[in-house]
């Protein structure tokens, strides 16, 4: 294998996802730890945006600063370099995180013990099982009464519609927590628990040994080799391929705040998870070893010094290499640029990179150039699917107050949606805008926003509505029929296409009944 091939086979790039609160930055962190890239645990800030503050708009602001510097946490394992993802812990960000899922080529689920497979959970599941990425699950808390783990097995399979495969397993729970199995590499490590360094440990390669009862106890000892045996007759046996395929998902277990579990999925996690993966574009299909360099941008960090409107535009690589000051076809605009400061973060560190390869994310200085999507090439004309806008949950009317800055309100409007903020849609009928959003707080950022860095002041109306549905027909008849009857309620997305807005799950499967020849769209890519 040639050294640019090994470069990208070692890649591993992936975003650890969970509904609030199950343990994601806890996991990271120790992922860190273990990974060596710090050296105790408590010391990386996370974008976590805090409960308690979720009013406070400053404190969100103060806290998501942070979240440029753990956007991309890059560290070496090994012979591997691995490459993690933040996503923005607050639900109110979720689009963020769909966005992030494109730019990964697997994904690591956090799941609470104690209460399963939750909503937040479930959404981002349909993302991974829409893409076909790669799952793995961590089952985290372990030191606290939860479900028991067979249940939780049964859970997940149900509730995230996936096949699961145990490849570590608790012995016993809460106080009674003794470690995790590793069935992967049959073996059994027990360390004192530590939230804070990685310490010493026991191994035992052989769990029939009767040595372990001295350390565990009878009953547990017992349990296990039981629990142990009923998995492997239970469950086929583990294959690489079909999870791959994002046909079966291995679950491990464990407590990352007290280390436990951890490193048994990092090192199964470098082993068995995608190098980067090939990336579909609308002329063809990207190998990532094809020499030439390509990427796409995936997300627009918005610098919030109002003094500097500059933001970050977040870079995945595709294919080939990238370098510092080589000249790349920003294909939207036809014109070739070149990069002289591109970043990255290796050990928490952001650092101005001369190269970096298919896999790994850049970050770039931005002055307005980007929006998300946007592609680079080393000079072919390339257009990259796979970054679909999801129907909106909360909707407003967006009204300029001041009527003196009607013009900084359009461009403000118009530069954040690109930003991939929120969504825009214009109300065919009577011509008003309307904001989509995912949660109340990006009204919030808008309005600051706006006012900060485009001196411009809106204000909002409410509006009441259950979904935007990209339609399409092949029936022209009824689709005119169908925007005729539903005039009130056809808008126009940012792209110039048809979109309706339904103000009810009622009226929608109505419309649905009636006009059987039009589809539906719950994303804008179909
Ligand atoms: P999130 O990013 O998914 O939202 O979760 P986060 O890691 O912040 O963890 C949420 C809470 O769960 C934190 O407690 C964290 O300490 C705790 N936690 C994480 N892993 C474990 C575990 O293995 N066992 C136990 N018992 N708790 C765990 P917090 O009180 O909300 O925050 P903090 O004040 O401790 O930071």
């Amino acid at each position: 294998m040639s050294e640019f091939s090994a470069e990208i086979k070692r890649r591993r790039t992936f975003a650890i996802i969970s509904h609030p609160d199950a343990g994601k930055t806890t996991l990271t962190e120790k992922l860190l730890l273990f990974g060596g890239a710090i050296h105790v645990a408590g010391a990386v800030k996370s974008n976590k945006i805090k409960k308690t503050a979720t009013s406070d708009w400053m404190e969100i602001e103060k806290q998501r600063g942070i979240s440029v510097a753990t956007s991309v946490m890059g560290f070496n394992y090994g012979d591997y370099k691995i490459n993690i993802l933040d996503t923005p812990g607050h639900q109110d960000f979720a689009e963020d995180t769909f966005r992030t899922l494109t730019a990964v080529d697997s994904v690591i689920i956090v799941i609470d013990a104690a209460k399963g497979v939750e909503a937040q959970t479930r959404k981002l599941m349909e993302v991974c099982r829409m893409r076909k990425t790669p799952v793995i699950v961590f089952v985290n808390k372990l030191d606290r009464e939860g479900k028991d783990p067979f249940d939780l097995l049964d859970e997940i399979e149900a509730e995230l519609h996936i096949h699961v495969r145990p490849l570590s397993w608790p012995i016993d729970m809460g106080q009674r927590f003794k470690g995790v199995y590793n069935i992967y590499e049959r073996k059994l490590n027990l360390y004192t628990p530590s939230k804070q360094y990685v310490t010493e440990n026991i191994e035992f390669k052989n769990i029939q040994s009767p040595e372990l009862e001295t350390h565990i106890g009878e009953s547990q000892a017992a349990k296990l080799r039981a629990d142990i045996e009923l998995i492997e007759g239970v469950y086929p046996e583990f294959d690489t391929d079909t999870y791959l395929k994002g046909d079966i998902a291995p679950v491990f277990f464990g407590s990352a705040l007290n280390n436990f579990g951890v490193k048994e999925l990092l090192d199964c996690f470098v082993r068995i998870a995608p190098s980067p993966r090939p990336v579909q574009a609308l002329e063809r299909t990207i190998e990532p070893e094809e020499e030439a360099f390509s990427g796409f941008i995936f997300k627009i960090h918005a610098n919030m010094d109002p003094n500097h409107r500059s933001c970050i535009a977040f870079v995945k690589i595709c294919s080939g290499r990238f370098e510092r000051n080589a000249p790349y076809k920003h294909v939207r605009f036809g014109k070739m640029m070149r990069f002289s400061s591109p970043t990255a973060f290796m050990a928490q560190k952001k650092e101005t990179v001369d190269e970096a390869y298919a896999g790994d994310i850049v970050g770039l200085p931005d002055t307005g150039n980007f929006k998300i999507g946007d592609s680079l090439t080393a000079g072919e004309e390339l257009h990259f699917k796979g970054l679909p806008s999801f129907s909106p949950e909360m909707f407003k009317y967006i009204e300029n107050a001041d009527p003196m800055k009607a013009k900084q309100l359009a461009k403000g409007i118009d530069q954040l949606m690109d930003e991939g903020v929120a969504q825009l849609f214009t109300n065919q009928f009577n011509g008003r805008k309307i904001i989509g959003t995912v949660g109340q707080l990006q009204f919030e950022v808008i309005q600051y926003r706006l006012l900060h860095e485009y001196g411009a002041q809106c204000k909002w109306e409410p509006l009441n509505l259950y979904k935007a549905c990209w339609i399409e027909s092949d029936n022209e008849e009824m689709l005119a029929s169908f925007k005729k009857r539903k005039a009130q309620y056809m808008a126009t997305d940012k792209e110039g296409r048809d979109v309706y807005l339904a103000d009810s799950g009622y009226v929608l499967s109505m419309a649905q009944q009636d006009f059987p020849d039009i589809r539906f769209h719950f994303t804008s890519e179909f």
